[in-house]
């Protein structure tokens, strides 16, 4: 392991994290699932405020902190909390505190996480707010690119399906750019790329490209990073109706990739990624969502001061 002070105290954005604390982070990853590390992290407890629906995220959040020896708090929607007696957002927050050590949040509202580290004295961790920001999920995205190809230097990445809620794009995109990617941005135009994460992409140097199909990019890919149309982002239903299914990828989009080109998913899928494709080499997310423990295991125990130098 390097030896590196992290400088961060929350992981909020990825515009917060330089190339140094992603590679130091992606590296404890990695230690911690070959088992040259094992952070320690008994008596620590770390509270999962889940105001937003979670399989992946939540989940491996809790089974990172057991992992380490750790306990977690888990809420799982307000329903059997004071919030539904009227109680704020930040009573809430200032009292859940008192209780834990660290704070993991996930909220509809954007900048929910950036307001709970404003108010809060503990770290605190964005796990996803509105169409925003889902840094931990890019974290364990570049933990999984590195696994399969070796680098994250100099890598062509399609980024497809709804560019403009999907959350874990714009982290993704962000995060890469510290490793000079080409990328694809593969949507409808309803669903592009916001605006400034495009300028933001610009002013880093980033290459990139917009296109409505994917066939005819599949070949250039070295990552295929397919997501769910956010139907709980849109405005309009009729929007969505009209625009949900605009990619299915199968086993015939995917007969001209290369050999190593892997599909990546932050999941849940609804019908983007056939069945059938599960079994093919290129199918990888199942494992990156595995990828989720370690890095969050990595995370929580950066935060906490658990690793052991
Ligand atoms: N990838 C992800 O955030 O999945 P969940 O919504 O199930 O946590």
């Amino acid at each position: 392991m390097s030896d590196y002070s992290f400088k961060s105290k929350h992981i909020i954005s990825m515009r917060d994290l330089d190339r140094a604390e992603l590679d130091y982070l992606v590296e404890t990853a990695g230690a911690i699932e070959e088992g040259r590390i094992k952070p320690d992290m008994r008596g620590k407890i770390a509270a999962l405020l889940f105001f937003e629906p979670s399989t992946r995220t939540c989940f491996s959040f809790e089974s990172a902190m057991k992992r380490m020896g750790g306990e977690a708090l888990l809420m799982k929607g307000t329903g059997a909390t004071s919030v539904k007696k009227g109680e704020s957002f930040t009573d809430t927050l200032k009292t859940i505190e008192r209780y834990s050590d660290i704070i993991v949040i996930r909220h509809a509202i954007e900048g929910a996480a950036r307001l709970a580290s404003e108010v809060l004295q503990l770290p605190v961790v964005n796990a996803g707010d509105g169409a925003n920001q889902h840094p931990t999920q890019a974290l364990l995205d570049l933990y999984s690119i590195k696994k399969t190809h070796g680098t994250l230097d100099n890598l062509k990445i399609g980024l497809v399906g709804d560019l403009r809620f999907g959350r874990t794009v714009h982290s993704l995109a962000q995060a890469l750019a510290s490793y000079n990617p080409e990328f694809y941005f593969v949507s409808p135009g309803f669903l592009e790329m916001p605006a400034h994460i495009k300028a933001d992409l610009t002013a880093r140097g980033i290459k990139y490209t917009e296109v409505s199909e994917v066939e005819p990019v599949v070949p250039e890919l070295d990552i295929m990073y397919v997501t769910r149309i956010q139907r709980e982002r849109f405005a309009d239903p009729e929007d969505y109706e009209r625009l949900k299914g605009s990619y299915i990828i199968d086993l015939k989009t995917i007969e001209g990739a290369k050999k190593n080109m892997k599909i990546l998913h932050p999941l849940p899928r609804v019908d983007e990624i056939t069945v059938a494709v599960d079994s093919s080499p290129h199918a990888y997310y199942f494992d990156q969502a595995e990828n989720g423990v370690y890095m969050r295991q990595a995370i929580l125990s950066i935060l906490m001061g658990g690793i052991q130098k």
